[in-house]
Protein backbone atom coordinates (compact mmCIF):
# COMPACT_ATOMS: atom_id res chain seq x y z
CA UNK A 1 0.00 0.00 0.00
CA UNK A 2 1.53 3.71 -1.34
CA UNK A 3 0.62 5.86 1.55
CA UNK A 4 0.12 9.65 0.95
CA UNK A 5 3.63 9.85 2.20
CA UNK A 6 4.93 8.45 -0.77
CA UNK A 7 2.44 9.28 -3.80
CA UNK A 8 4.22 9.47 -6.96
CA UNK A 9 2.86 13.06 -7.84
CA UNK A 10 5.51 13.82 -4.52
CA UNK A 11 8.15 12.13 -5.18
CA UNK A 12 8.44 12.07 -8.70
CA UNK A 13 10.03 14.79 -11.23
CA UNK A 14 7.67 16.00 -13.74
CA UNK A 15 8.70 16.83 -17.02
CA UNK A 16 6.62 19.30 -19.47
CA UNK A 17 6.13 18.85 -22.76
CA UNK A 18 4.89 21.23 -25.14
CA UNK A 19 3.85 18.76 -27.50
CA UNK A 20 4.32 21.56 -30.56
CA UNK A 21 7.77 21.97 -30.09
CA UNK A 22 9.33 18.47 -28.84
CA UNK A 23 9.31 15.75 -31.77
CA UNK A 24 7.97 15.75 -35.34
CA UNK A 25 7.18 12.13 -36.42
CA UNK A 26 5.37 13.15 -39.66
CA UNK A 27 7.48 16.17 -41.31
CA UNK A 28 4.65 18.49 -40.96
CA UNK A 29 6.83 20.84 -38.98
CA UNK A 30 4.93 20.18 -35.79
CA UNK A 31 5.87 17.85 -32.93
CA UNK A 32 3.30 15.14 -31.98
CA UNK A 33 2.81 11.90 -30.05
CA UNK A 34 4.67 9.98 -32.17
CA UNK A 35 7.91 12.28 -31.77
CA UNK A 36 7.13 11.44 -27.93
CA UNK A 37 6.49 7.63 -28.04
CA UNK A 38 9.83 7.74 -30.43
CA UNK A 39 11.79 9.61 -27.39
CA UNK A 40 10.14 7.65 -24.42
CA UNK A 41 13.84 6.44 -23.82
CA UNK A 42 15.13 10.18 -23.48
CA UNK A 43 12.30 10.24 -20.75
CA UNK A 44 13.29 7.11 -18.67
CA UNK A 45 14.26 3.70 -19.90
CA UNK A 46 14.74 2.97 -16.43
CA UNK A 47 18.34 3.63 -16.21
CA UNK A 48 20.97 6.67 -14.99
CA UNK A 49 21.67 6.99 -18.92
CA UNK A 50 18.29 8.62 -19.55
CA UNK A 51 16.73 11.25 -17.52
CA UNK A 52 14.32 9.88 -15.22
CA UNK A 53 11.61 12.12 -15.13
CA UNK A 54 8.09 10.04 -13.47
CA UNK A 55 5.67 11.70 -15.05
CA UNK A 56 5.41 13.53 -18.13
CA UNK A 57 3.30 16.95 -18.48
CA UNK A 58 1.39 17.80 -22.06
CA UNK A 59 0.03 21.09 -22.79
CA UNK A 60 -3.18 20.58 -24.81
CA UNK A 61 -3.85 17.88 -26.85
CA UNK A 62 -7.17 18.05 -27.53
CA UNK A 63 -8.90 19.43 -31.16
CA UNK A 64 -8.30 23.03 -31.41
CA UNK A 65 -7.71 25.44 -33.89
CA UNK A 66 -4.61 26.23 -32.32
CA UNK A 67 -5.08 29.93 -31.83
CA UNK A 68 -3.60 30.02 -28.62
CA UNK A 69 -1.03 26.80 -28.53
CA UNK A 70 -4.20 24.36 -28.08
CA UNK A 71 -5.59 26.46 -24.83
CA UNK A 72 -8.56 27.00 -27.20
CA UNK A 73 -10.27 23.78 -27.12
CA UNK A 74 -12.73 22.56 -29.65
CA UNK A 75 -13.48 19.21 -28.77
CA UNK A 76 -12.39 17.85 -25.30
CA UNK A 77 -13.19 14.06 -25.83
CA UNK A 78 -11.01 14.00 -28.99
CA UNK A 79 -7.18 14.14 -29.95
CA UNK A 80 -5.90 17.25 -32.15
CA UNK A 81 -5.44 15.34 -35.52
CA UNK A 82 -2.34 17.67 -36.11
CA UNK A 83 -0.94 15.83 -33.05
CA UNK A 84 -2.09 12.38 -33.81
CA UNK A 85 -5.58 10.68 -32.86
CA UNK A 86 -6.96 8.49 -29.95
CA UNK A 87 -5.45 5.09 -31.25
CA UNK A 88 -2.29 7.12 -30.43
CA UNK A 89 -2.82 8.43 -27.60
CA UNK A 90 -3.77 4.80 -25.83
CA UNK A 91 0.14 3.83 -27.64
CA UNK A 92 1.71 6.92 -25.48
CA UNK A 93 -0.29 6.04 -22.77
CA UNK A 94 0.25 1.86 -22.43
CA UNK A 95 3.97 3.00 -23.73
CA UNK A 96 4.68 5.24 -20.52
CA UNK A 97 2.79 3.00 -18.35
CA UNK A 98 4.93 0.07 -19.30
CA UNK A 99 7.95 2.14 -17.90
CA UNK A 100 6.17 3.60 -14.83
CA UNK A 101 6.14 7.47 -16.23
CA UNK A 102 2.80 8.91 -15.29
CA UNK A 103 0.44 10.84 -18.19
CA UNK A 104 -0.55 14.01 -16.82
CA UNK A 105 -2.99 15.96 -19.32
CA UNK A 106 -3.59 20.06 -19.90
CA UNK A 107 -7.20 20.87 -19.06
CA UNK A 108 -8.93 24.28 -19.85
CA UNK A 109 -12.25 23.95 -18.28
CA UNK A 110 -12.36 27.93 -17.45
CA UNK A 111 -13.07 28.57 -21.78
CA UNK A 112 -13.54 26.88 -25.00
CA UNK A 113 -12.60 28.05 -28.26
CA UNK A 114 -14.99 30.21 -30.16
CA UNK A 115 -14.99 27.65 -32.46
CA UNK A 116 -16.34 24.81 -29.86
CA UNK A 117 -19.77 23.56 -31.20
CA UNK A 118 -21.37 24.44 -27.76
CA UNK A 119 -20.36 28.21 -28.20
CA UNK A 120 -21.41 28.01 -31.85
CA UNK A 121 -24.71 27.15 -30.82
CA UNK A 122 -24.69 29.22 -27.97
CA UNK A 123 -24.23 32.81 -30.03
CA UNK A 124 -26.53 31.43 -32.64
CA UNK A 125 -29.69 33.09 -30.91
CA UNK A 126 -30.62 34.10 -27.37
CA UNK A 127 -32.64 31.43 -26.66
CA UNK A 128 -30.45 28.35 -28.54
CA UNK A 129 -30.62 25.94 -25.45
CA UNK A 130 -26.94 26.48 -25.21
CA UNK A 131 -27.38 30.29 -24.83
CA UNK A 132 -26.16 29.53 -20.45
CA UNK A 133 -23.29 27.81 -21.32
CA UNK A 134 -21.34 30.82 -21.29
CA UNK A 135 -21.63 34.02 -19.94
CA UNK A 136 -23.99 36.41 -22.05
CA UNK A 137 -25.42 39.69 -20.52
CA UNK A 138 -26.41 42.90 -22.03
CA UNK A 139 -24.39 45.85 -22.32
CA UNK A 140 -24.86 49.04 -19.74
CA UNK A 141 -26.05 51.35 -22.76
CA UNK A 142 -25.74 50.84 -26.51
CA UNK A 143 -22.48 50.16 -26.89
CA UNK A 144 -21.03 49.83 -23.10
CA UNK A 145 -19.59 46.68 -21.98
CA UNK A 146 -21.39 45.22 -18.62
CA UNK A 147 -18.78 45.99 -16.72
CA UNK A 148 -15.32 47.28 -16.55
CA UNK A 149 -13.49 43.94 -16.20
CA UNK A 150 -10.58 43.49 -18.36
CA UNK A 151 -9.01 40.41 -19.93
CA UNK A 152 -5.75 39.47 -18.86
CA UNK A 153 -4.51 39.60 -22.03
CA UNK A 154 -5.68 43.32 -23.12
CA UNK A 155 -9.13 45.62 -23.29
CA UNK A 156 -12.54 44.71 -22.25
CA UNK A 157 -13.21 41.32 -21.00
CA UNK A 158 -16.48 41.35 -22.84
CA UNK A 159 -17.07 41.44 -26.65
CA UNK A 160 -20.08 42.11 -28.54
CA UNK A 161 -21.75 40.10 -30.89
CA UNK A 162 -23.50 42.25 -33.57
CA UNK A 163 -26.45 39.37 -34.63
CA UNK A 164 -27.67 38.65 -30.69
CA UNK A 165 -26.26 42.43 -29.66
CA UNK A 166 -25.34 40.80 -26.41
CA UNK A 167 -21.53 40.61 -24.50
CA UNK A 168 -19.52 37.76 -23.67
CA UNK A 169 -17.38 37.10 -21.04
CA UNK A 170 -13.71 36.00 -21.74
CA UNK A 171 -11.21 36.08 -19.64
CA UNK A 172 -8.33 35.62 -21.77
CA UNK A 173 -8.35 36.38 -25.55
CA UNK A 174 -11.50 36.93 -27.53
CA UNK A 175 -11.32 33.32 -28.98
CA UNK A 176 -11.44 31.74 -25.67
CA UNK A 177 -15.07 32.64 -24.62
CA UNK A 178 -15.54 31.70 -21.11
CA UNK A 179 -17.96 29.34 -19.89
CA UNK A 180 -20.71 29.64 -17.47
CA UNK A 181 -19.77 27.37 -14.10
CA UNK A 182 -23.06 28.74 -12.28
CA UNK A 183 -24.86 26.69 -15.16
CA UNK A 184 -25.02 23.31 -13.74
CA UNK A 185 -25.15 21.27 -17.25
CA UNK A 186 -21.77 22.75 -18.11
CA UNK A 187 -20.26 21.58 -14.56
CA UNK A 188 -21.99 18.41 -15.51
CA UNK A 189 -20.20 18.70 -19.09
CA UNK A 190 -16.70 18.77 -18.01
CA UNK A 191 -17.25 16.58 -15.01
CA UNK A 192 -17.62 14.21 -17.92
CA UNK A 193 -14.70 15.24 -19.57
CA UNK A 194 -12.54 14.62 -16.48
CA UNK A 195 -13.88 11.42 -16.37
CA UNK A 196 -13.83 10.35 -19.85
CA UNK A 197 -9.77 10.68 -19.96
CA UNK A 198 -9.60 9.38 -15.76
CA UNK A 199 -11.44 6.27 -17.61
CA UNK A 200 -8.67 6.45 -20.38
CA UNK A 201 -6.42 6.10 -17.48
CA UNK A 202 -4.64 9.53 -17.49
CA UNK A 203 -2.75 9.53 -14.28
CA UNK A 204 -3.11 13.49 -13.45
CA UNK A 205 -4.36 16.82 -15.16
CA UNK A 206 -2.74 19.93 -14.99
CA UNK A 207 -5.69 22.30 -14.91
CA UNK A 208 -5.58 25.86 -16.67
CA UNK A 209 -6.75 29.05 -14.93
CA UNK A 210 -8.25 27.03 -12.39
CA UNK A 211 -9.22 30.25 -10.35
CA UNK A 212 -10.86 31.75 -13.13
CA UNK A 213 -13.94 29.26 -13.22
CA UNK A 214 -16.43 31.60 -11.58
CA UNK A 215 -17.08 35.03 -11.74
CA UNK A 216 -19.14 37.28 -9.05
CA UNK A 217 -22.31 36.98 -9.95
CA UNK A 218 -23.43 40.71 -9.72
CA UNK A 219 -20.73 41.49 -11.90
CA UNK A 220 -19.43 44.20 -9.56
CA UNK A 221 -16.61 46.22 -10.12
CA UNK A 222 -13.42 45.78 -9.16
CA UNK A 223 -11.55 48.52 -7.51
CA UNK A 224 -8.85 50.45 -9.28
CA UNK A 225 -4.93 50.29 -8.19
CA UNK A 226 -1.70 50.86 -9.56
CA UNK A 227 0.12 48.81 -11.57
CA UNK A 228 2.25 48.03 -14.64
CA UNK A 229 -0.11 46.57 -17.15
CA UNK A 230 -3.75 47.51 -17.65
CA UNK A 231 -4.78 44.27 -16.27
CA UNK A 232 -3.09 45.00 -12.88
CA UNK A 233 -4.64 48.60 -13.26
CA UNK A 234 -7.47 46.80 -10.54
CA UNK A 235 -8.02 44.55 -7.97
CA UNK A 236 -9.71 41.52 -8.92
CA UNK A 237 -11.53 40.99 -6.29
CA UNK A 238 -14.73 40.03 -8.21
CA UNK A 239 -13.11 38.04 -11.32
CA UNK A 240 -11.02 35.57 -10.50
CA UNK A 241 -10.35 33.60 -7.30
CA UNK A 242 -13.72 33.58 -6.27
CA UNK A 243 -15.01 30.93 -3.59
CA UNK A 244 -17.21 28.93 -6.19
CA UNK A 245 -13.88 28.06 -8.05
CA UNK A 246 -12.45 26.48 -4.62
CA UNK A 247 -15.60 24.49 -4.22
CA UNK A 248 -15.14 23.06 -7.95
CA UNK A 249 -11.44 22.17 -7.42
CA UNK A 250 -13.03 20.72 -4.30
CA UNK A 251 -15.77 18.47 -6.35
CA UNK A 252 -12.92 17.67 -8.99
CA UNK A 253 -10.90 16.40 -5.99
CA UNK A 254 -13.74 14.07 -4.82
CA UNK A 255 -14.28 12.86 -8.93
CA UNK A 256 -10.06 12.44 -9.05
CA UNK A 257 -10.19 10.69 -5.19
CA UNK A 258 -12.48 7.57 -7.31
CA UNK A 259 -9.58 6.97 -8.81
CA UNK A 260 -6.53 5.39 -7.10
CA UNK A 261 -2.96 7.31 -7.56
CA UNK A 262 -4.23 10.05 -9.84
CA UNK A 263 -3.79 13.94 -8.86
CA UNK A 264 -4.57 17.54 -10.24
CA UNK A 265 -1.75 20.04 -10.09
CA UNK A 266 -3.19 23.82 -10.89
CA UNK A 267 -2.43 26.68 -12.08
CA UNK A 268 -4.24 29.80 -9.68
CA UNK A 269 -3.29 32.85 -11.52
CA UNK A 270 -2.58 35.77 -9.53
CA UNK A 271 -0.37 37.75 -7.54
CA UNK A 272 -1.16 36.69 -4.48
CA UNK A 273 0.42 33.57 -3.34
CA UNK A 274 -2.29 33.01 -0.44
CA UNK A 275 -4.40 32.49 -3.04
CA UNK A 276 -2.23 29.57 -4.87
CA UNK A 277 -1.73 27.89 -1.60
CA UNK A 278 -5.59 28.24 -0.88
CA UNK A 279 -6.32 25.85 -3.62
CA UNK A 280 -4.84 23.28 -1.96
CA UNK A 281 -7.19 23.19 0.65
CA UNK A 282 -6.64 21.56 3.90
CA UNK A 283 -4.28 19.55 1.87
CA UNK A 284 -6.38 16.89 1.19
CA UNK A 285 -9.43 18.14 -0.41
CA UNK A 286 -8.58 20.18 -3.11
CA UNK A 287 -5.64 20.39 -5.61
CA UNK A 288 -2.59 18.14 -4.99
CA UNK A 289 -0.41 20.77 -6.53
CA UNK A 290 -0.64 24.18 -6.80
CA UNK A 291 1.78 26.32 -8.99
CA UNK A 292 3.52 28.66 -7.28
CA UNK A 293 4.92 31.86 -9.58
CA UNK A 294 6.60 33.63 -7.06
CA UNK A 295 9.41 31.35 -6.70
CA UNK A 296 9.65 30.93 -10.99
CA UNK A 297 9.97 35.17 -10.72
CA UNK A 298 12.99 35.48 -7.90
CA UNK A 299 16.29 37.34 -9.29
CA UNK A 300 19.24 35.69 -9.45
CA UNK A 301 19.92 36.07 -5.29
CA UNK A 302 20.11 33.29 -2.60
CA UNK A 303 18.21 35.32 -0.03
CA UNK A 304 15.42 36.06 -2.63
CA UNK A 305 14.97 32.23 -3.29
CA UNK A 306 15.19 31.06 0.24
CA UNK A 307 12.88 33.77 0.86
CA UNK A 308 10.19 32.45 -1.64
CA UNK A 309 10.77 29.09 0.27
CA UNK A 310 10.37 29.68 3.67
CA UNK A 311 7.16 31.75 3.03
CA UNK A 312 5.39 28.67 0.96
CA UNK A 313 7.01 26.49 3.79
CA UNK A 314 5.26 28.65 6.11
CA UNK A 315 1.85 28.99 4.74
CA UNK A 316 0.93 25.31 3.29
CA UNK A 317 -1.64 23.65 4.94
CA UNK A 318 -0.24 20.42 7.39
CA UNK A 319 -1.40 18.29 4.87
CA UNK A 320 -0.20 20.57 1.95
CA UNK A 321 3.09 20.01 -0.61
CA UNK A 322 5.24 22.54 -2.44
CA UNK A 323 5.52 22.05 -5.87
CA UNK A 324 8.62 24.23 -7.96
CA UNK A 325 9.54 24.93 -11.27
CA UNK A 326 11.84 27.98 -12.97
CA UNK A 327 10.26 27.63 -16.11
CA UNK A 328 7.29 26.73 -18.71
CA UNK A 329 5.65 27.68 -21.97
CA UNK A 330 4.27 31.30 -20.48
CA UNK A 331 7.68 31.81 -18.87
CA UNK A 332 10.88 33.40 -20.60
CA UNK A 333 13.25 30.39 -20.12
CA UNK A 334 16.01 30.91 -17.17
CA UNK A 335 18.89 29.91 -19.15
CA UNK A 336 18.46 33.42 -20.77
CA UNK A 337 16.86 35.24 -17.59
CA UNK A 338 18.28 34.27 -14.89
CA UNK A 339 22.27 33.59 -16.52
CA UNK A 340 24.71 36.55 -16.70
CA UNK A 341 27.46 35.87 -19.91
CA UNK A 342 29.95 33.24 -18.77
CA UNK A 343 28.16 32.25 -16.23
CA UNK A 344 24.85 31.28 -17.69
CA UNK A 345 25.71 27.69 -17.68
CA UNK A 346 27.35 27.39 -14.01
CA UNK A 347 24.13 29.43 -12.76
CA UNK A 348 21.81 26.93 -14.86
CA UNK A 349 23.39 24.06 -12.56
CA UNK A 350 22.58 25.91 -9.43
CA UNK A 351 19.28 26.44 -10.59
CA UNK A 352 18.39 22.51 -11.14
CA UNK A 353 20.33 21.68 -7.92
CA UNK A 354 17.95 23.76 -5.88
CA UNK A 355 14.20 22.98 -7.80
CA UNK A 356 15.62 19.08 -7.75
CA UNK A 357 16.29 19.18 -3.82
CA UNK A 358 14.00 21.32 -2.21
CA UNK A 359 10.80 19.97 -0.76
CA UNK A 360 8.34 19.53 -3.06
CA UNK A 361 7.34 18.08 -6.55
CA UNK A 362 9.85 19.99 -9.48
CA UNK A 363 8.76 20.39 -12.79
CA UNK A 364 11.25 20.78 -15.68
CA UNK A 365 10.26 21.96 -18.58
CA UNK A 366 11.53 20.31 -22.23
CA UNK A 367 15.38 21.66 -23.07
CA UNK A 368 15.35 23.41 -19.72
CA UNK A 369 18.05 20.09 -19.04
CA UNK A 370 20.27 21.28 -22.09
CA UNK A 371 20.23 24.73 -21.39
CA UNK A 372 17.54 25.82 -24.00
CA UNK A 373 17.69 29.95 -24.42
CA UNK A 374 15.10 31.89 -24.61
CA UNK A 375 15.00 32.70 -28.42
CA UNK A 376 14.34 35.82 -30.15
CA UNK A 377 11.54 34.85 -33.01
CA UNK A 378 11.50 37.25 -36.07
CA UNK A 379 8.18 39.20 -35.77
CA UNK A 380 6.56 37.68 -38.83
CA UNK A 381 7.55 33.94 -37.74
CA UNK A 382 5.43 34.81 -35.17
CA UNK A 383 2.88 31.86 -33.76
CA UNK A 384 1.44 33.42 -29.76
CA UNK A 385 -0.96 35.92 -30.27
CA UNK A 386 0.61 38.06 -27.80
CA UNK A 387 3.74 38.41 -29.79
CA UNK A 388 2.37 39.12 -32.46
CA UNK A 389 -0.25 41.68 -31.46
CA UNK A 390 1.89 43.47 -28.61
CA UNK A 391 5.43 42.98 -29.53
CA UNK A 392 7.99 43.96 -28.37
CA UNK A 393 6.84 44.30 -24.67
CA UNK A 394 5.99 42.12 -23.99
CA UNK A 395 7.69 40.08 -26.71
CA UNK A 396 5.16 37.31 -26.75
CA UNK A 397 6.29 33.15 -25.56
CA UNK A 398 7.42 31.88 -28.74
CA UNK A 399 10.91 32.41 -27.63
CA UNK A 400 10.05 29.29 -24.86
CA UNK A 401 8.80 27.12 -27.28
CA UNK A 402 11.33 26.77 -29.85
CA UNK A 403 11.84 23.07 -31.41
CA UNK A 404 14.07 20.66 -28.64
CA UNK A 405 17.67 20.62 -29.49
CA UNK A 406 17.94 17.27 -30.15
CA UNK A 407 21.24 17.29 -32.40
CA UNK A 408 23.60 18.95 -34.57
CA UNK A 409 21.58 17.82 -37.80
CA UNK A 410 18.91 19.22 -39.68
CA UNK A 411 16.47 21.39 -37.92
CA UNK A 412 18.09 20.13 -34.81
CA UNK A 413 17.11 16.39 -35.03
CA UNK A 414 13.58 18.12 -34.23
CA UNK A 415 11.63 17.48 -37.70
CA UNK A 416 12.43 16.95 -41.60
CA UNK A 417 10.13 19.18 -42.37
CA UNK A 418 10.11 23.12 -42.25
CA UNK A 419 9.20 23.92 -38.16
CA UNK A 420 6.53 25.61 -36.95
CA UNK A 421 8.84 27.87 -35.25
CA UNK A 422 12.67 28.49 -36.32
CA UNK A 423 14.91 26.54 -34.26
CA UNK A 424 16.93 28.24 -31.85
CA UNK A 425 20.27 28.97 -33.85
CA UNK A 426 22.23 27.84 -30.24
CA UNK A 427 21.32 24.61 -31.59
CA UNK A 428 24.85 23.67 -33.49
CA UNK A 429 26.34 23.73 -30.02
CA UNK A 430 24.04 23.13 -27.84
CA UNK A 431 21.79 19.99 -28.09
CA UNK A 432 20.96 16.53 -26.62
CA UNK A 433 23.56 14.32 -28.58
CA UNK A 434 26.61 16.49 -27.47
CA UNK A 435 25.47 16.88 -23.95
CA UNK A 436 24.34 13.01 -23.21
CA UNK A 437 28.43 12.73 -24.46
CA UNK A 438 29.70 15.21 -21.94
CA UNK A 439 29.76 14.08 -18.73
CA UNK A 440 30.03 17.50 -17.35
CA UNK A 441 26.98 18.71 -19.57
CA UNK A 442 24.26 20.41 -18.23
CA UNK A 443 22.10 17.61 -18.84
CA UNK A 444 24.45 15.08 -17.43
CA UNK A 445 23.67 17.11 -14.14
CA UNK A 446 19.86 17.09 -14.24
CA UNK A 447 20.39 12.96 -14.92
CA UNK A 448 22.51 12.82 -11.81
CA UNK A 449 20.45 15.00 -9.52
CA UNK A 450 16.98 13.07 -10.99
CA UNK A 451 18.35 9.79 -10.19
CA UNK A 452 20.37 10.84 -6.78
CA UNK A 453 16.69 12.37 -5.73
CA UNK A 454 15.36 8.96 -6.92
CA UNK A 455 17.70 6.74 -4.71
CA UNK A 456 16.92 9.21 -1.59
CA UNK A 457 13.85 10.00 1.13
CA UNK A 458 14.92 12.52 2.18
CA UNK A 459 15.35 14.07 -0.69
CA UNK A 460 12.26 12.97 -2.44
CA UNK A 461 9.93 13.58 0.84
CA UNK A 462 12.28 14.83 3.72
CA UNK A 463 11.67 17.44 5.92
CA UNK A 464 13.23 21.15 5.30
CA UNK A 465 15.30 22.89 7.38
CA UNK A 466 17.24 26.16 6.44
CA UNK A 467 21.01 26.76 7.35
CA UNK A 468 20.90 29.84 9.14
CA UNK A 469 24.03 31.70 9.72
CA UNK A 470 25.31 31.16 6.16
CA UNK A 471 27.62 33.25 4.11
CA UNK A 472 25.50 36.23 1.95
CA UNK A 473 24.81 34.57 -1.61
CA UNK A 474 24.73 30.98 -0.12
CA UNK A 475 21.34 29.33 0.62
CA UNK A 476 22.03 25.53 2.40
CA UNK A 477 19.58 23.59 3.26
CA UNK A 478 19.10 20.08 5.65
CA UNK A 479 16.46 17.29 4.21
CA UNK A 480 16.22 14.60 6.40
CA UNK A 481 14.23 11.43 6.18
CA UNK A 482 14.30 8.77 9.03
CA UNK A 483 18.28 8.03 9.50
CA UNK A 484 19.06 9.86 6.50
CA UNK A 485 19.99 13.29 6.16
CA UNK A 486 21.28 15.59 2.86
CA UNK A 487 22.71 18.86 3.06
CA UNK A 488 22.42 20.95 -0.03
CA UNK A 489 24.90 23.89 -0.46
CA UNK A 490 24.29 26.22 -3.20
CA UNK A 491 26.59 29.13 -3.89
CA UNK A 492 25.25 31.64 -6.00
CA UNK A 493 27.95 34.24 -6.25
CA UNK A 494 30.70 33.91 -8.32
CA UNK A 495 33.45 33.92 -5.46
CA UNK A 496 34.19 31.26 -3.00
CA UNK A 497 32.12 31.53 0.12
CA UNK A 498 33.23 29.61 3.29
CA UNK A 499 29.90 28.60 5.95
CA UNK A 500 30.37 26.05 8.62
CA UNK A 501 29.49 22.11 8.50
CA UNK A 502 26.14 21.51 9.36
CA UNK A 503 26.04 18.92 12.85
CA UNK A 504 23.64 16.08 14.05
CA UNK A 505 21.72 16.25 17.20
CA UNK A 506 24.85 14.05 18.02
CA UNK A 507 27.33 16.73 17.32
CA UNK A 508 28.67 14.18 14.71
CA UNK A 509 29.34 16.23 10.67
CA UNK A 510 30.79 13.65 8.79
CA UNK A 511 29.51 13.84 5.11
CA UNK A 512 30.30 12.00 1.89
CA UNK A 513 30.00 14.36 -1.20
CA UNK A 514 26.69 13.01 -3.30
CA UNK A 515 27.03 15.37 -6.17
CA UNK A 516 28.93 18.14 -6.68
CA UNK A 517 29.50 20.52 -9.60
CA UNK A 518 32.96 20.85 -8.98
CA UNK A 519 34.15 16.88 -8.73
CA UNK A 520 35.37 15.13 -5.82
CA UNK A 521 31.79 13.08 -5.75
CA UNK A 522 32.32 10.23 -3.12
CA UNK A 523 34.77 11.93 -0.83
CA UNK A 524 34.08 12.46 2.44
CA UNK A 525 33.97 15.87 3.98
CA UNK A 526 35.28 15.65 8.19
CA UNK A 527 35.91 19.55 8.55
CA UNK A 528 34.06 21.82 10.38
CA UNK A 529 34.26 24.47 7.62
CA UNK A 530 33.71 23.90 4.28
CA UNK A 531 34.66 26.26 1.40
CA UNK A 532 32.08 26.36 -1.97
CA UNK A 533 33.93 27.39 -5.50
CA UNK A 534 32.22 30.08 -7.02
CA UNK A 535 28.30 29.10 -7.81
CA UNK A 536 29.07 25.77 -6.81
CA UNK A 537 26.27 23.32 -5.97
CA UNK A 538 27.11 20.14 -3.40
CA UNK A 539 24.80 17.97 -2.04
CA UNK A 540 26.21 16.15 0.64
CA UNK A 541 24.57 12.82 2.44
CA UNK A 542 25.43 12.05 6.50
CA UNK A 543 27.21 9.33 7.05
C1 LIG B 1 -2.76 29.62 -19.11
C2 LIG B 1 -1.80 28.93 -20.03
C3 LIG B 1 -1.50 29.86 -21.15
C4 LIG B 1 -2.78 30.15 -21.90
C5 LIG B 1 -3.84 30.70 -20.95
C6 LIG B 1 -5.20 30.70 -21.58
O1 LIG B 1 -2.21 30.74 -18.52
O2 LIG B 1 -0.65 28.53 -19.34
O3 LIG B 1 -0.53 29.34 -22.01
O4 LIG B 1 -2.54 31.07 -22.92
O5 LIG B 1 -3.95 29.94 -19.78
O6 LIG B 1 -5.74 29.42 -21.62
MG1 LIG C 1 -14.37 31.94 -15.97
Amino acid sequence: MTGRGNAWWKKGVIYQISVASFSDSDADGLGDLRGIINNLDYINDGTPHSLGADAIWLTPINASPMLDFGYDVSDYLSINPRFGNMEVFEELLDACHGRGIKVIMDMVLNHTSSEHPWFVESRSSRDNPKRDWYVWRDGRSPGRPPNRWVAVVEGSAWQYDDDTRQFFYHAFLPFQPDLNWRNPEVRAAMFDVIRFWLDKGVDGFRLDLINFLYEDVLLRENPRRFGMRPYDWQEHLYDRSQPESLEAAKELRRITDEYPGRMMMGEVYTDTPEDAVAYLGDGTDALHLSFYLDFAQRKWNAGDFRESVEWLEGHLPPAGWPCYYLNNHDLPRTYTRLGRGGDAEARAKVAAAMTLTLRGTPIIYYGEEIGMPMSRIPRKMMDDPIGKKFWPIPVGRDGSRTPMQWSGEKNAGFSQGEPWLPVDSSYVERNMALQDRDPASLLNWYRRLIWTRGKKPALQCGNYRALGGTPKGVYAYVRERGEERIAVMLNFVSRERSLAVPRDERGGSTWRILLSTHGEEGAEIDASLITLQPLQALVLEGI
